[in-house]
């Protein structure tokens, strides 16, 4: 039997119960996952009430509550609240998703907080996402072309623009990438799903002219075979999207070119 050793602070402890705001009956229960890089102990889960009377539907309003109400050292990313920016993904009643499109409605029972799984953590419900962004930039996430520049833009017909739906949508939230158990055990090496579709979406594009450069980039037997259709990453998109469709089009566009 495998015998894994968990490393030392790795345990998350029953954290503090903060008090019931005073005056309503309308709170909702939510744990909270907490850890400072700068106090040494161990991660813990702290429980909040929040007043529904006070605030907005949303998970994120209810994490900006507690922060603005409770506890101001509650540390997460948000910038847009509208589901564009990306930067609010974290883990909510177990999966992966956008804090600002997120109901409390949807969720029964105390609402449970996680950051994304599998990542390390810079503080609370933050991930650090540096491995994530360099590989994001590995699949050069730009328009390559070698015929001299047109007088005005390069052109794309309608048919090959609606190419693209479906993939110029991600907002690089990770939720996906940091769904997939391929990605867990291989990140180091595995592109995983949100950079995969971001790798189609430019070889799909009919104004690239570095298709063949961008495939051999990808043939690996960890950067893209690494998928193996497990569908954690279409699941939870909080946009809707397909990376798995996405990682299938490569696979099969590599298997072309050897024909
Ligand atoms: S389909 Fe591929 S990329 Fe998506 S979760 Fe499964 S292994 Fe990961
Ligand atoms: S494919 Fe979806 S889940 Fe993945 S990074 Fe893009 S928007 Fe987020
Ligand atoms: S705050 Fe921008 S996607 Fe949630």
């Amino acid at each position: 039997m495998v015998e894994l050793t968990l490393p030392k602070n790795s345990k998350i402890t029953k954290g503090k119960t903060w008090p019931k705001p005073e005056g309503t009956k309308n709170l909702r229960e939510f744990k909270v996952y907490r850890w400072s890089p700068d106090d040494g102990a161990n991660p813990r889960l702290d429980t909040f009430y929040v007043d529904l009377d006070d605030c907005g539907p949303m998970v994120l309003d209810a994490l900006l509550w507690i922060k603005n109400k409770v506890d101001a050292t509650l540390t997460l990313r948000r910038s847009c609240r509208e589901g564009i920016c990306g930067s609010c993904a974290m883990n909510i009643d177990g999966t992966n998703t956008l804090a600002c499109t997120k109901g409390m409605d949807d969720i029964d029972g105390a609402v449970k907080i996680y950051p994304l799984p599998h990542m390390p953590v810079v503080k609370d419900l933050v991930p650090d996402l540096s491995l994530f962004y360099a590989q994001h930039r590995y699949i050069e996430p730009w328009l390559k072309t070698v015929s001299p520049e047109p007088a005005k833009e390069w052109r794309q017909s309608h048919e090959d623009r609606a190419k693209l739906d479906g993939l110029y949508e991600c907002i690089l939230c990770a939720c996906c990438s940091t769904a997939c158990p391929s990605y867990w055990w291989n990140g180091e090496r595995y592109l995983g799903p949100a950079a995969l579709l971001q790798a189609y979406r430019w070889i799909a594009d009919s104004r690239d002219e570095t298709r063949g450069e961008r495939l051999d980039g990808l043939e690996d037997p960890f950067r893209l075979y690494r998928c193996h259709t497990i569908m954690n990453c279409t699941q939870t998109c909080p946009k809707g999207l397909n990376p798995a469709k996405a990682i299938a089009e490569i696979k099969q566009l590599m298997v072309e070119r050897q024909m």
